[in-house]
């Protein structure tokens, strides 16, 4: 069953998971995939609430989102999932299905055509209203030489719908 829940009720359950283990960022084209991210958040921005995912140009779901606008954010159960989320974490959607390498369920979302993931307990439905590709003059050297140089794009995507299910 959903229950719709305000955009900022889970801020920390998101935020801890984002560090341990991750989300998954779900999109589509012709099919479905599904990534794993573990930075971004939720924000408010221009007066609404804005879920940033930051997405490498060499993922599959990179041209996904630019493609369709949207996409989802579902959060997997505490203990649960691990080894879907080490799958679609490093396993290229160009490549695999990968819902059903995992027994992933792909359940319609209430206001996008992309679907959330049907094991997850809490969701979030986005509509993209902004992409910032990352430059690296703009950003701290040090971070530069650590982290890249395949730089992100940030999706800002407006939550249209949060819940959570059972
Ligand atoms: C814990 C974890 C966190 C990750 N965080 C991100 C992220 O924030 N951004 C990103 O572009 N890739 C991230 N990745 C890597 C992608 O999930 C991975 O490259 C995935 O296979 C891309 O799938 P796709 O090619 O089907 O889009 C992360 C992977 C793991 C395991």
């Amino acid at each position: 069953m959903r229950r719709e829940v305000a955009y900022n009720q889970y801020l920390c359950e998101v935020e801890k998971q984002l560090k341990s283990g991750g989300l998954f960022l779900t999109s589509r084209g012709e099919k479905v995939n599904t990534m794993v991210i573990g930075w971004g958040g939720i924000v408010f921005f221009w007066g609404r609430p804005v879920f940033l995912v930051p997405v490498r140009k060499s993922r599959y779901t990179h041209g996904l989102i630019e493609k369709s606008g949207e996409f989802t954010v579902s959060v997997p159960p505490k203990e649960d999932l691990k080894a879907a989320l080490t799958f679609c974490g490093t396993k290229s959607g160009r490549d695999f299905d990968k819902f059903k390498e995992c027994n992933l369920t792909p359940v319609p979302g209430e206001k996008v055509n992309t679907p959330v993931i049907g094991e997850c307990w809490l969701h979030y439905e986005c509509k993209v209203i902004c992409r910032h590709d990352l430059v690296p003059e703009n950003l701290d050297p040090e971070i530069d030489r650590k982290f890249y140089p395949d730089y992100h794009t940030f999706f800002l995507g407006e939550i249209v719908a949060c819940y959570t299910t059972e």
